[in-house]
């Protein structure tokens, strides 16, 4: 069945039920909408992974994570988005990444040239762009494309109110922006081969 809608999905979160870095990657998603693609979101909290061991198949993550796993490598870009923890990415956001191993065996493998935006959020007063680096270095790993317009959200208990919604207009507008620069790349490199 041939598909009419881009898919691009959104993998982030963090195990706070109130977390900033979800209601950015859900304003992020809605926006992904907007721009004509249908959007799956993946709340790492909810993922319920235990921690990725080499040694055991894919059963290690039940029925949720075959879920996942097919559900994103049929998707035709990304938005990944992590707290920023000690200068880097999450420990439980990294751990669902690593779930994303399974794929290397399919063909293309991993995420292969598909772009993937990214969103760090941080306390800190500079803070996100080394979490956005090691998301880039992620995204380069698993043959994906990194987009450019990525967003660092610094002291991000600043930027949401208390409905958990972004009040900072330069941030919102980034973030449209980097969900613009996904549905386009996304597009652009849905026929590649490589
Ligand atoms: C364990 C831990 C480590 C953190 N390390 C940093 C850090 O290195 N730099 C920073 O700016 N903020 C740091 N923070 C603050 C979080 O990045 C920030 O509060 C973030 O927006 C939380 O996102 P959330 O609401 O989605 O959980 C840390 C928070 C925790 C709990």
């Amino acid at each position: 069945m041939k598909r009419e809608k881009l898919i691009i999905t959104g993998i982030g979160g963090s195990i706070e039920p109130r977390s900033n870095t979800m209601a950015a990657l859900k304003f992020a998603m809605a926006e992904v909408e907007k721009c004509g693609a249908e959007c799956i979101l993946f709340d790492i909290r909810k993922l319920e992974l235990p921690i990725f061991n080499p040694a055991k198949g894919v059963e290690q993550g039940g029925e949720k994570l075959k879920h996942f796993l097919d559900a994103v490598y049929h998707s035709d870009g990304y938005i990944f988005a992590s707290p920023e923890y000690h200068g880097t990415v999450s420990g439980a956001f990294k751990n669902v990444i690593d779930y994303l191993e399974f794929l290397g065996s399919r063909k293309p493998p991993y995420l292969s040239n598909k772009p993937i935006g990214i969103i760090a959020t941080g306390g800190g007063d500079i803070s996100g762009i080394t979490t956005i680096q090691s998301i880039i270095n992620i995204a380069h790993n698993l043959r994906a494309i990194a987009a450019s317009n990525n967003v660092a959200i610094v002291s991000s208990f600043k930027h949401f109110d208390e409905k958990n919604i972004i009040t900072n207009e330069t941030i919102r507008r980034r973030i449209k922006r980097l969900a613009k620069e996904v549905v386009d790349l996304a597009g652009k490199f849905k026929h590649c081969v490589v």
